[in-house]
């Protein structure tokens, strides 16, 4: 695997204003928003930075995804070579490892799982070789575990690796999933027969919430047609982008696509730039750690990627670190987005987002591979310039002092 020799350094900081606690959280959240971020102490500017006119305005009304889902996913890792003693291994391993406690539930098949055909009946089947135990008994073995089970198909004929696709079975499978015990549902954008999303996503909601059973919807149409303007009514997640590539190229590229609808996210509705690629060897220590805070602070679903049954020290430390999963998890659900460039090539950037109890998170990303030294101005943050706060240092690089008008560490570097 090519690495790319990038620097990464950054800080995750959260910056408090608190003293005044705003009880963020529930349904009426914009107008917490508002209350929480009012002046003294936030600029004017705040609300055109972190643009909160659309926030709140789509939420899937299934009670899933109040803040952005957290677990594992096969896929990256694994691709096609999965099997049901991978999936009950990696359920063990997730509750052994401390990470299930984190938030890290859903446990999630991708694609594979299946026989090349349905059955005489017209079902979908667990492939026997794989998984001869059936779905049903893996879900109420990671259910006893207190985790939740996902599986994957396909709003088209066939799914990706050309396994029976959803297409036109949505009320079946969806029934046969319910009855599985299944909690989470990946639909894929495979052989779509050129059909708009649309058209093809809303049927297998309209499935799903016919069960009865609770099962956050997981739409990876591949950011086709922008499905921030419109998905926030049919999934509890959207895909934003083409796949991600264990690279510090993808990760950032996609980060930046990502960024661009941050408006739309909020409880209940998240944009997904896809699973995370920590600890799957492509990318340095720092460039993990960037991966990691950047999806973080983005409200991304945090779904691990890597074998956790194998996971190195320092993949853990990354993904358990309870504070950076905090800013993810925060109750006001908002997005953060890339608030200022500077520097050579627009290596400096800052990145930040409002969090419960008049708090900011703050990132600043050096996305080049010379040390710069970042600046965060208070006007950009929206902040009033007058403004006192605290600031923590989410990675505990360094210590940073109580500071006036602007952020300013030493440069940094690896
Ligand atoms: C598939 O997984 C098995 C067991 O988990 C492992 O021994 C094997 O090397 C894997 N094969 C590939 C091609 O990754
Ligand atoms: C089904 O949809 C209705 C209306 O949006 C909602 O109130 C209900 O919670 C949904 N049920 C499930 C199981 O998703
Ligand atoms: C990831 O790699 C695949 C080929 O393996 C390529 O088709 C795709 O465009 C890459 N995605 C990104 C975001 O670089
Ligand atoms: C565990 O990961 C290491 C690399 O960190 C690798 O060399 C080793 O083969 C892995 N072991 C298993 C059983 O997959
Ligand atoms: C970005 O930050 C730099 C450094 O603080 C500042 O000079 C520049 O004016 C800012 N740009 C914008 C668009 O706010």
């Amino acid at each position: 695997m090519a690495r790319s020799g990038t620097l990464s350094v950054h800080l995750l900081l959260v910056i408090s204003l608190s003293a005044i606690v705003v009880a963020a959280g529930g349904r009426a959240l914009p107008l917490n928003l508002l209350r929480g971020f009012e002046r003294p102490g936030f600029s004017r500017s705040f609300h055109r930075i972190y643009d909160t006119s659309k926030y709140g305005i789509f939420q899937l009304n299934n009670g899933l995804a109040q803040t952005p889902q957290m677990g594992w996913n096969s896929w990256n890792f694994f691709a096609c070579n999965i099997s049901e003693t991978v999936i009950k291994e990696t359920a063990d391993a997730l509750v052994s490892t401390g990470l299930a406690k984190l938030g890290y539930v859903h446990v999630n098949i991708d694609d594979c799982w299946s026989t090349p055909k349905r059955n005489a009946k017209g079902e979908l089947v667990a492939d026997p070789k794989t998984f001869p135990s059936g779905i049903k008994a893996l879900a109420d073995y990671v259910h006893k575990q207190g985790l939740k089970l996902g599986i994957y198909s396909d709003a088209g004929i066939y799914t990706c690796q050309v396994r029976p696709g959803s297409l036109y079975h949505e009320e079946n499978d969806a029934k046969q999933f319910a009855s599985w015990g299944v909690d989470y549902l990946k639909y894929d954008n495979c052989y779509n027969l050129g059909i708009k999303p649309k058209d093809r996503y809303p049927p297998m909601l309209k499935a799903l919430n016919a069960t009865g059973r609770q099962i956050l919807y997981s739409m990876c149409e591949w950011g086709v047609d922008d499905p921030a303007l419109w998905a926030g009514k049919i999934g509890n997640s959207w895909r934003t982008t083409d796949d991600i590539n264990d690279t510090w190229a993808s990760m950032t590229t996609i980060a930046d696509l990502n960024d661009k609808w941050a408006a739309y996210a909020g409880p209940g509705g998240w944009n997904d730039p896809d699973m995370l690629e920590v600890g799957n060897g492509g990318m340095t220590y720092q460039e993990y750690r960037a991966h990691f805070s950047i999806w973080a602070l983005m409200k991304a679903p945090l779904l691990v990627g890597c074998d956790v049954r194998n996971m190195t020290a320092e993949t853990y430390q990354l993904v358990s670190n309870e504070e950076v999963i905090a800013v993810n998890q925060d109750s006001l659900g908002v997005q953060g987005r890339k608030v200022n460039v500077s520097g050579t090539g627009g290596c400096s950037q800052v990145w930040a987002g409002p969090l419960s109890r008049r708090r900011l998170v703050v990132a600043l990303w050096n996305r080049c591979s010379k040390a710069v030294s970042i600046t965060a101005a208070w006007e950009a943050l929206g902040l009033d310039s007058s403004t006192s706060v605290s600031i923590r240092d989410l990675w505990q690089v360094r210590i940073t002092r109580m500071s006036q008008k602007m952020l300013r560490p030493r440069s940094l570097h690896r």
